[in-house]
């Protein structure tokens, strides 16, 4: 704080997500090794100069002893970062349970659990009391951490009851909450049995964000509909008190990118991989191994491509990178199963004993060769069958400036809102279209491809993850805080 002034110097942020941006593994009783994952949220508040960001979140390992546990903790101190540690059990009925099997799906518009999938986890209702203990468990260690000033953002599906437990603790703690998947149509929301108590939570927030407007118009239509409250087109107004809702589209630290292409480490990456493939176009997937992101269908869509165009055949290769993800919950390792079926079907019907025509690799790349892969692809394909908004599209433009790739794009993404205009657009469940769409990105003459790409890269430049997390931020200032309201009146 500035001596004679209330005012912070920075503003500081109290980042609250499920999953802390590092993981954690035990090299003995009391060491930790740690590694800091640069997703999206962090370079974007890295970025922000005004900001000092702390961290709290569940650090993705089960510590079940005090020594661990400090341990833990005061490694995560030097990265900013606060654990908030959750037992075995919590996790199977908050994350696999509750948050993976339940809001995750119902958000993407798969549906709620039959019986059959409910009954791998126990009861709805027990999952949801999990849900909550969990919650409150997140509130506690922000509550403990919190002094005046401090802006409390609150992140994903994960903590819908976050910011009705925090404002119970401090009713002029500053909170918003950002929800990164889409909000689905109200009459979807409307079938989840915890329907309302999450919606009262999140409007306990003074700030509520979404990736886009069609999202943010859900939210109030659920709130409108369901608890028959006022939409207003500021937010929902309950008694008085206003909730502002809002869109808030997340971009990248698109620099990051363009930066890294530049690494004597990339261009050899780049060199090798255009020799290995020389020859072939390439066409890229990368996405977590997740039954949002349409993996199944797009595989699909390519051995339709190969079926109906057999010039292409040695001339073209799919590489599918498939990030394996919450591999506990059932529906995850049905879908592994399936797409390696999938995959080795196709390698066996078209491949030669020199070539496949899928490579799919079940891990994630390190950052560099990610940025190769990018930069050495002439068309990305993202397929997702629902997805908040999408930055793999951003990455792949971001990397993009000298080859002017194409970008094959669900409607499904919230990212088709921005770069519709520059990718082809497709309905991922619609096969025959993404297989003729494969072909008229192949054959696309450059002037076009270039038009594309000039509009896509010009806005994946100028909206950055800086600017997200800013204009959030601002506006979360600017937010009356209900405490402030009643004092008003
Ligand atoms: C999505 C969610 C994030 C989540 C990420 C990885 O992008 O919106 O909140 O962290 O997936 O999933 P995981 O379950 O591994 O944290």
């Amino acid at each position: 704080y500035e001596r004679n002034n209330a005012r912070p110097l920075k503003q500081r942020l109290l980042v609250v997500a499920n999953r802390l941006p590092v993981s954690a593994v035990r090299r003995g009783e009391d060491s930790w090794s740690l590694e800091i994952s640069a997703g999206g949220l962090v370079s974007a508040l890295l970025g922000v100069k005004e900001f000092e960001a702390k961290w709290i979140g569940w650090a993705g390992v089960n510590v079940p002893d005090e020594i661990g546990q400090n341990a833990l903790s005061k490694a995560l101190a030097e990265k900013r970062c606060i654990p908030v540690f959750l037992d075995e059990e919590i996790v199977h009925q908050y994350y696999n349970g509750y948050c993976n099997n339940i809001l995750w799906p119902l958000f993407h518009y798969l549906g709620l659990p039959q019986e059959d999938r409910l009954a791998t986890t126990r009861s709805f209702q027990s999952q949801f009391d999990a849900y909550k203990k969990a919650n409150q468990m997140f509130a506690d260690v922000v509550n403990e951490h919190y002094e005046e000033g401090d802006v409390v953002w609150c992140h994903d599906y994960h903590l819908m009851f976050l910011p009705k437990c925090l404002k119970e603790y401090n009713i002029k703690m500053k909170v918003g909450w950002f929800l990164h998947t889409p909000f689905p149509s109200s009459e979807i929301h409307r079938t989840l049995p915890s329907r309302s108590e999450l919606l009262r939570s999140v409007l306990a927030a003074d700030l509520v964000g979404f990736h886009t407007y069609d999202y943010a118009r859900h939210f109030v239509s659920a709130c409108t509909r369901i608890l028959g409250l006022e939409g207003t087109p500021e937010g929902v107004e309950d008694q008085g008190k206003l909730t502002r809702v809002a869109a808030f589209p997340i971009g990248i630290d698109s620099e990051r990118f363009i930066r890294a292409l530049e690494v004597p480490k990339v261009q050899d990456h780049i060199k090798e991989l255009k020799e290995r493939f020389s020859g072939r176009k390439v066409m890229l997937g990368v996405d977590r191994l997740d039954m949002i992101k349409g993996i199944p269908q797009k595989i699909l869509a390519f051995e339709k491509f190969l079926e109906e165009n057999p010039s292409w055949h040695d001339k073209v290769v799919l590489l599918q990178i498939a990030v394996p993800t919450r591999t506990d919950v059932p529906e995850y390792q049905k879908l592994t199963s399936q797409v390696h079926e999938i995959v080795g079907r196709i390698n066996g019907r078209f491949g030669t004993l020199t070539a496949v025509p899928i490579h799919h690799l079940d891990r994630s790349l390190d950052f560099h060769a990610l940025c190769a892969l990018y930069a050495v692809t002439d068309v990305a394909l993202v397929t997702s069958l629902r997805d908040g908004m999408n930055l793999v599209s951003y990455e792949f433009v971001a990397c993009q400036d000298s080859k002017k790739g194409v970008l094959i794009l669900s409607e499904f993404a919230g990212a088709a809102q921005s770069l519709g205009a520059g990718a082809i657009l497709v309905n991922p469940w619609n096969i025959t279209e993404v297989a003729s769409s494969i072909g008229y990105a192949l054959n696309m003459p450059p002037e076009e491809r270039e038009k594309r790409h000039h509009h896509n890269f010009m806005h994946v430049t100028t909206h950055t993850a800086q600017d997200w997390a800013e204009t959030f931020v601002s506006e979360l200032n600017d937010t009356i805080v209900e405490a402030q309201l009643r004092m008003r009146q």
